[in-house]
C-alpha cells in the first residue's frame, strides 16, 4: 500500500457487458430497484470520502450549473485553498478546465473539493473562496492524479476514497494504476448497446500498457438477483 495518497476503491455497477449508463436501461420498477443498489452499496462500504470525473458531476449531481465568475478584478495566486469545513466527509471532482457552477460549498452534508488546474480563471477561484468551496491544484494545464490524490491525502487526511465513475475518469485512474480495489455490482441486465459506455474507458493514444489483471476477493449474492463482485489490484 501506497501511504502518501488515499487508498482507493472503485465502485461501479454494471450490466453484465459492462455497460455503465443505468438511465438508458428504462423506469421500470425493477430497474429502479437495481439502480438503487449503488446508493445502498455506497452507504455500506461506508467510506467518508468520494470523486467522480466532471461529466458525472454536472450530469448527476449539480444539474449542468454554469461556472459563475466573481465580477470586478482579482488576482490569485496559484494557492491551494482548504476552506473552514464542519463536514469530515467529502465530495470531490476531477474539473481540471473549470467547467463546472458552484452555488454552495456542500452536498448532501459532504464538503466538495473541486481539482483544478493552474489554468483557471482568477475570477472563477475567487467565487469559490466567497463560497467556502475548497480547490487544490493538481497541474498547470493537464491534471495529475498523483499530485491530486497526494494532496487530498495531505491537506484534508483522507486516507480512503470511493471512486465512482464514470468510465473515463476510471480509465484515468487504471491507466496510472491508482485503484486498489473494484467492487464491481453485476446488475442482471443485458445492455446489448454498442456505443454505450463500459466500466473503464482509456483513449488509445495514451494507454500505457495492456490489460490488467486482478485477483477476486469475494463474491457476494445480495438480492435482487445482484453479485457484489471484490477484485484487488496488483500492478
Ligand atoms: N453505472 C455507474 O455505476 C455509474 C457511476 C458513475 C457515473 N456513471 C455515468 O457515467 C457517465 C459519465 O461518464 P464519462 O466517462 O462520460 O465521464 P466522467 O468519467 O464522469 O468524466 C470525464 C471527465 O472528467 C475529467 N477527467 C477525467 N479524468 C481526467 C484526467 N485524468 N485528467 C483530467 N481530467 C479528467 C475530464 O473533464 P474535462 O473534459 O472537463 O477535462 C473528463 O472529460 C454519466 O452518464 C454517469 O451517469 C455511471
Amino acid at each position: 500500500m501506497n501511504n502518501d495518497r488515499p487508498y482507493v476503491m472503485c465502485l461501479m455497477m454494471t450490466s453484465v457487458d459492462g455497460k455503465i449508463l443505468g438511465e438508458k436501461w428504462g423506469n421500470s420498477p425493477k430497474m429502479k430497484i437495481l439502480r438503487n443498489k449503488f446508493e445502498e452499496a455506497h452507504e455500506e462500504l461506508g467510506i467518508k470520502a468520494w470523486i467522480v470525473g466532471r461529466t458525472t458531476m454536472e450530469k448527476d449531481f449539480t444539474d449542468f450549473t454554469k461556472p459563475i465568475l466573481k465580477k470586478g478584478h482579482q488576482t490569485l495566486d496559484r494557492s491551494d485553498f482548504v476552506a473552514e469545513h464542519q463536514s469530515d466527509s467529502f465530495a470531490i471532482v476531477i474539473d481540471g478546465k473549470a467547467k463546472l457552477g458552484w452555488k454552495e460549498s456542500t452536498m448532501q452534508g459532504d464538503h466538495v473539493i473541486t481539482i483544478l488546474t493552474e489554468d483557471v480563471p482568477d475570477a472563477y477561484l475567487a467565487h469559490l473562496r466567497d463560497i467556502g468551496l475548497s480547490y487544490i491544484f493538481a497541474g498547470k494545464k493537464d491534471i495529475s492524479l498523483k499530485t491530486a490524490l497526494r494532496k487530498l491525502r495531505s491537506l484534508f487526511g483522507i486516507e480512503q476514497l470511493m471512486l465512482e465513475g464514470g468510465s473515463h475518469i476510471n480509465g484515468s485512474f487504471l491507466n496510472e494504476e491508482l485503484i486498489d480495489e473494484l467492487h464491481q455490482l453485476l446488475l442482471p441486465i443485458a445492455d446489448g448497446t454498442i456505443e454505450t459506455a463500459t466500466l473503464f474507458e482509456i483513449e488509445a493514444s495514451v494507454k500505457k500498457k495492456g490489460a490488467t489483471l486482478m485477483k477476486l476477493e469475494n463474491v457476494k449474492r445480495i438480492e435482487d438477483d445482484v453479485l457484489w463482485l471484490t477484485y484487488k489490484f496488483d500492478y
